[in-house]
């Protein structure tokens, strides 16, 4: 795997308060949470828009707050995004780290953490834009595919990039082979990812 920048951000000093957004599995947030020692993460919570993610099970049972925000229960984008705000808010959240959020970012949101907000997204971006990014890098023949860490913009998949990791397409792979290995370079650069860029703003 091949991951730039490849230099190992040192920890944060003060630590940096991050939430998370998560709307499924969750193997990103636990990727953090493990890192979170080794980078001066405080890990401050995650907030979730699926009552039945596993992710809640998970913040469970490393002890990390966990507050649901169900999208069903509001009118459109905005009231949505406020709500969530809001329990960013009241858990102190500095910088926030999407990790399989299946929601847009509103306006509302993106204001909230101008340059604050994260996302990481299974391909080499601009690449594979959107959903099944996986099955469209499979369908288009690539040989070598990845995943992007990048500062979140009001377009989908779209903003600056902090950080790359190239991951090789196997002969025979399927969506489920590859995203799996997309999904380990995943939790080596996502926690690293979002300390370059804690580290970077503060520079
Ligand atoms: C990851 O592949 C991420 O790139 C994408 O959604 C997936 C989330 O996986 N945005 P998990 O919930 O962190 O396991």
């Amino acid at each position: 795997m091949l991951v730039a920048p490849p230099d190992t951000p040192q920890k944060l000093d003060p630590p940096v308060r991050l939430a998370v957004l998560a709307s499924g599995s969750g193997s990103n947030f636990a990727a953090i949470a493990e890192a979170a020692d080794q980078f001066g993460f405080e890990l401050v919570g995650v907030v979730c828009n699926n009552p039945g993610a596993y992710v809640l099970e998970r913040a469970h049972r490393r002890g990390v707050t966990s507050r649901v925000v169900d999208h069903r229960e509001f009118e459109g984008r905005g009231p949505f995004d406020s709500a969530v705000v809001r329990e960013l808010r009241n858990l102190g959240a500095e910088w926030v780290a999407m990790a399989g959020w299946m929601r847009i970012a509103s306006p509302v949101l993106l204001d909230a953490f101008h340059d604050r907000l994260l996302n990481i997204h299974p391909s080499l971006l601009p690449s594979f834009r959107g959903l099944d990014a996986v099955g469209q890098a499979l369908r288009a023949g690539v040989r070598i595919t990845g995943c992007t860490v990048h500062i979140v913009r009001p377009a989908v998949d779209d903003g600056p990039i902090v950080a790359q990791a190239a991951v090789p397409v196997h002969d025979g792979d399927d969506e489920e082979s590859l995203h799996k290995r997309i999904h380990a370079a995943e939790h080596t650069l996502y926690p690293a990812a979002v300390a370059h860029a804690v580290h970077s703003s503060r520079r």
